[in-house]
């Protein structure tokens, strides 16, 4: 890690109070496109459609897709289906889960990128405006959620809620981890441990490493200034993900839903800000669209 002068020991960015409005800026237009991408989710409607929508509403707001021809990715958003964890492609053929391997039902036979009645899905969009990055991405449902998909919904949004609860000068970066884990594992439910939060700012990501699982008490100390995410992935199942041919789409080795939101949030003199905090009041599925 560079050795600025403005980055503690840790090699974690200090911003300065000004920066907080460029956050505040670009987090609130990432958050304002997912609540207006909620009318087009609706089974028929394909993925790469959604993503051309949210390709349009970013440029129109004179900002840049931050994932657009990052490391090779070519799409304007993530979108992650059933039990897809992360980094899900618009546009390519939903991945099967189990039922969908063995279902003779053709409404069930899907190889392209339509959603179906009952997926539940997560978009994840990141700006750039005027040089600053905003984050985030909450969980979308296809018509009406199936057997347990709300439950784990729920549980995830009260993981990420949780989590940024214990953000304050002095706490430690474990301490997030161990409001979440503890929360999640208490529900019967599992933390991705292979994907985690991250710093940003006037990069994408940036130290440090937010994981989301750990102990109390550990880790870097939280100083006004840092602004990072925090994004838990959670499963119904074990947590174990594998990659597939794509190289992006990381999906439930076991094949069990998965869902995760993300905010991105700052260290106030006394607490924390979110940045990406849904100006419609639209974050969770459930609440009014
Ligand atoms: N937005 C994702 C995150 O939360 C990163 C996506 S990178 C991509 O960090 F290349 F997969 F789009
Ligand atoms: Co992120
Ligand atoms: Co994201």
């Amino acid at each position: 890690m560079r050795k600025d002068v403005d980055r503690t020991p840790d090699g974690i960015k200090l911003h300065a109070p000004e920066d907080f409005a460029g956050m505040r800026a670009a987090g609130a237009l990432a958050a304002r496109i997912l609540d207006e991408i909620a009318p087009h989710v609706a089974p028929g409607v394909k993925t790469g459609e959604l993503d051309e929508i949210i390709h349009e509403k970013i440029i129109e707001a004179g900002a840049t897709p931050a994932t657009l021809g990052y490391r090779g990715y070519t799409k304007s958003s993530c979108i992650s289906i059933n039990h897809v964890v992360c980094h899900g492609i618009p546009g390519n053929p939903v991945p099967k889960t189990k039922s969908e391997t063995i279902s003779r039902d053709l409404e069930k036979r899907r190889d392209d990128d339509r959603l179906l009645t009952g997926d539940v899905l997560n978009i994840d969009v990141t700006v750039i405006l005027d040089g600053w990055f905003g984050d985030t991405s909450r969980m979308y449902v296809a018509g009406k959620p199936k057997g347990p998909a709300s439950r784990l919904i729920d549980i995830t949004h009260e993981a990420l809620m949780r989590g940024i609860s214990v953000v304050r000068p002095g706490a430690r970066f474990g301490d997030i981890g161990h409001a979440i884990q503890s929360y999640v594992e208490g529900e019967r439910c599992s933390v991705v441990r292979d994907f985690c939060g991250h710093g940003l700012g006037r990069v994408f990501h940036d130290s440090p490493s937010v994981v989301h699982y750990g102990r109390s008490g550990t880790g870097p100390e939280m100083r006004p200034g840092m602004f990072f995410t925090i994004e838990p992935m959670v499963n119904l199942g074990r947590p174990e993900t594998k990659i597939l041919d794509d190289g992006w789409t990381a999906v439930t080795r076991d094949k069990s839903l998965s869902a995760q939101f993300e905010h991105s949030v700052g260290v106030t003199e006394d607490g924390v800000e979110i940045f990406t905090l849904s100006p419609a009041g639209r974050f969770h599925p459930t609440w009014d669209r």
